[in-house]
C-alpha cells in the first residue's frame, strides 16, 4: 500500500505539528506528498494552505506572516487563513483584487498540543482520547519526529507483543514472556479494540517512574487502533499507576512517516518528572524504529504475500479493516 496513491488518506486527520512550535514565522509541512504550509490567522488560529503561491509558484513558507496573513516571499502578495489575497503591494486600490487570485486552503484544528489537518472531506472526527479530559491524567508531549518507514509498520509494532522480547532487550522485554499471557482484539466501526496482559522487566530507570521496587512486573493492556495511522495502548499497571501511550504516524509521502507521540498518565510532576517518563519512552522508541526503518515501506495489504504468527492478530485485522476502506472509495 502507497499512501499517496490512496486519495481516501486525504479524508483523515493528522497532527503535523506541536502547537508550541506555531512561531510568527510560517511553517512547512508534506503530507501525503502534498507541501502545505501552516501559520496563525488573525484571530491567532492555525491556518493551513498549499505551500504555492498561485502567482509564480514560489514557496510561501519562506515568507512571512503580517497581521495574520500570509506574505509571498517573491512578490509580497498576502492570503488570509481563508486563502484568499487581500493585497497586491503592485496595485493601488486592493478592491480590485481578482477573485482568481487566491491559494488552496485546507482544514485545521488544534487538539492535544498539536495541529491536526484534513487534506480533504473529513470521513471521522480527531481520536477521542477521553484521559486527555480527565483533571487525573496529565499530558506530556514525547516524540515529533521522521522516521523512514510506513506509518502502518508502527501501528503494527504497537499491539505486536511478540516483540518486546527481541527489540525491546534493554527496555521492558522479557525472555520469559515471549508471547502476550492473554490477547483480545476485535474491529470496530474506527478500527480495532482489545486488551491484552503481558509480563515485562522492570529495569531501574522504569522502577523510579513507576514506583515500584520489584525488576519484573506485568502490563494490562487497553488497546484502541483509529484508522489509519492512530493508536493508544493504555498501560495499567498492578499498583494503580496508567501511562498511555498516543502515537499517530502522520504520512509524509510513502515511505516517510512523522512520529508524533504524547503520553498521558494519571501522577503529577512531583511523583515523576515528565523528563524521566520521556527518557525512559525515548530509550523503547528508539529500540523500534531500529528495526521498523529497515521493512519495506510499500506494506502488503493482501495477507498472502507476508507470512503470519498467532500474535499477528492485530495486524491483520488492520489490513483487513483498511483493504475495506480502500475498496471502498474505489
Ligand atoms: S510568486 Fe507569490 S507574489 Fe509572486
Ligand atoms: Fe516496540
Amino acid at each position: 500500500m502507497l499512501v499517496t496513491k490512496e486519495e481516501i488518506f486525504k479524508r483523515f486527520w493528522y497532527p503535523v505539528m506541536p502547537t508550541s512550535q506555531m512561531s510568527e514565522q510560517p511553517q512547512g509541512f508534506e503530507l501525503l506528498g502534498q507541501k502545505i504550509v501552516l501559520w496563525l490567522d488573525d484571530l491567532g488560529q492555525p491556518a493551513v494552505a498549499s505551500d504555492r503561491c498561485c502567482h509564480r509558484s514560489a514557496q510561501l513558507s519562506k515568507g512571512k506572516v503580517i497581521d495574520g496573513n500570509l506574505v509571498c516571499p517573491y512578490h509580497g502578495w498576502r492570503f488570509d487563513g481563508s486563502g484568499v489575497c487581500v493585497k497586491v503591494p503592485q496595485l493601488e486600490d486592493n478592491s480590485q483584487i481578482p477573485k482568481t487570485y487566491q491559494i488552496n486552503t485546507f482544514l485545521a484544528q488544534e487538539r492535544y498540543g498539536y495541529v491536526w489537518v484534513c487534506l480533504g472531506e473529513p470521513l471521522n472526527g480527531i481520536p477521542e482520547i477521553a484521559e486527555a479530559k480527565d483533571p487525573s491524567f496529565r499530558l506530556i508531549p514525547e516524540f515529533y519526529e521522521t522516521w523512514h518507514c510506513a506509518g502502518l509498520r508502527v501501528m503494527e509494532n504497537e499491539f505486536d507483543l511478540a516483540h518486546p522480547t527481541f527489540v525491546h532487550t534493554t527496555t521492558f522485554g522479557s525472555e520469559a514472556h515471549p508471547v502476550p499471557d492473554a490477547i483480545e482484539v476485535r474491529e470496530t466501526e474506527y478500527g480495532i479494540t482489545g486488551t491484552a496482559t503481558l509480563g515485562v522487566v522492570n529495569p531501574e530507570q522504569q522502577q523510579k517512574n513507576l514506583k515500584m521496587d520489584e525488576g519484573i512486573t506485568t502490563r494490562v493492556l487497553d488497546l484502541d487502533w483509529y484508522l489509519p495511522f492512530t493508536c493508544k495502548l493504555r498501560i495499567n499497571y498492578l499498583n494503580g499507576l496508567v501511562h498511555i501511550i498516543v502515537n499517530t504516524t502522520t504520512p509524509i509521502n510513502d515511505s516517510a512517516s512523522q512520529i508524533v507521540q504524547f503520553c498521558l498518565r494519571n501522577d503529577t510532576e512531583a511523583d515523576v518528572k515528565a523528563k524521566d517518563v520521556v527518557a525512559f519512552d525515548r530509550a523503547v522508541t528508539l529500540e523500534d524504529k531500529a528495526v521498523l526503518e529497515t521493512t519495506d515501506y510499500d506494506v502488503p495489504l493482501d495477507i498472502k504475500i507476508e507470512q503470519h504468527m498467532m500474535t499477528d492478530k492485530p495486524g491483520i485485522l488492520m489490513r483487513r479493516k483498511l483493504s475495506k476502506l480502500l475498496a471502498s472509495n474505489k
